[in-house]
């Protein structure tokens, strides 16, 4: 971060200040500036979606390839229809059973959304938020808000306004403060431009929950290799924090203390993650204990991940999850964190 020119963090936890950060963020949203707001999901990098040259500040704040394509944020069903050039019976069906809420619907775009948006592609991503602040400030805006998650580019989601700050630092002049995410894991991404519609990236709306509102529903993102990169958030290392991150499975503390000397690795640099087989804590760099729900611990995974990176371990080792529809998201991101290290 550059300490002679840090953010402007406003924060939201009286009705007063709530107000006051709405009309502040529209006002810079409104000159073709970007600002850093919360989400149900995780904080969002915002500019307005029909002005390229504020679309490009947030490429240029992420260090983002301009082929990875940003979704489009809306507060209500109208909106999502204005930056849609058709919208099909399967996305109304999505939208009235998960809107608002953590679910981007692809589909054609509009001739008014900018190329940038879409990575210039023929289809955007539309997803009306949950959270109280992005709903009041795109209804303040009056236009759609174009937003990736608030990090640097292939770093960890931020689900606090911390995060936001550390990963972004001054490349962000604004950052609104709502408190840590209420989700904590990006939106489930649908492509409903392909028949059967295809879940592209995984998330807390779960393929069941989907596939009982859709019927048909392809779940094939996992098969990543087999085809052409249709949502670069599929890239296999995505989400990913400074230390190397390990996924296993343990019985006891003797047990993951083996696994890791066959691995050449030390106790002392390792940090451990674990939601059931809580390891004793001697000799570890640390250990935390994560919830054993799903949501709870899509909640906490991040700022986890986030707290552990910031204290400096060589390595994070989490206890694998169940192998369960609940958990398929978790199971992605800790998946796509875990690739490429050794
Ligand atoms: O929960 C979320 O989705 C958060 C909050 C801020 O809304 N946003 C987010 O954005 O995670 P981002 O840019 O970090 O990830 C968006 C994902 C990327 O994998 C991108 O490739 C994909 O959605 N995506 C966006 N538009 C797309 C499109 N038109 N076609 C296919 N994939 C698209
Ligand atoms: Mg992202």
């Amino acid at each position: 971060m550059d300490p002679v020119n840090p953010p402007r963090v406003l924060a939201t936890h009286t009705p007063a200040l709530f107000r006051a950060a709405v009309v502040e963020a529209a006002s810079q949203l409104r000159a073709g500036e970007i600002v850093a707001v919360p989400t149900e999901t995780v904080y969002g990098l915002a500019a307005d979606a029909r002005n390229p040259v504020a679309v490009a500040k947030i490429y240029a704040a992420k260090g983002r390839p301009v082929h990875n394509p940003v979704i489009v944020h809306v507060a209500d069903g109208d909106l999502a229809r204005a930056c849609v050039a058709s919208w099909p019976v399967t996305a109304e069906r999505l939208a009235r059973a998960f809107w608002p809420g953590p679910l981007t619907l692809v589909l054609p775009k509009a001739a008014d959304i900018p190329e940038l948006v879409t990575a210039g592609g023929p289809t955007v991503g539309v997803r009306w938020p949950r959270h109280p602040f992005m709903q009041a400030l795109i209804t303040e805006c009056g236009f759609p808000l174009a937003a990736p998650s608030a990090n640097a580019a292939n770093q960890l989601s931020p689900t606090t306004a911390g995060h936001v700050q550390r990963s972004l630092g001054a490349s962000v002049p604004l950052i609104v403060d709502a408190g840590p995410c209420a989700v904590g894991l990006e939106s489930t991404v649908v492509d409903l431009t392909v028949e059967p519609p295809r879940i592209l990236r995984p998330g807390m709306v779960t393929a069941a929950a989907l596939h009982a509102v859709l019927g048909a529903l392809s779940t094939d993102h996992l098969a990543e290799a087999a085809g052409p990169r249709r949502s670069p958030g599929q890239l296999p290392r995505h989400y990913a924090p400074r230390a190397r991150l390990l996924v296993h499975r343990w019985t006891d503390s003797a047990d993951l203390l083996a696994w890791l000397n066959a691995r050449h690795l030390t106790a002392a640099t390792t940090h451990v993650l674990a939601h059931t087989h809580l390891p004793s804590p001697e000799g570890w760099a640390g250990v935390s204990l994560v919830p054993c729900d799903p949501e709870a611990f899509a909640r906490a995974l991040y700022a986890e991940l986030h707290r552990v990176d910031v204290l400096g371990v060589d390595t994070i080792v989490v206890e694998a999850v169940p192998e369960e529809a609940a958990w398929a998201a978790i199971a992605d991101r800790l998946r796509r964190a875990a690739a490429g290290a050794g």
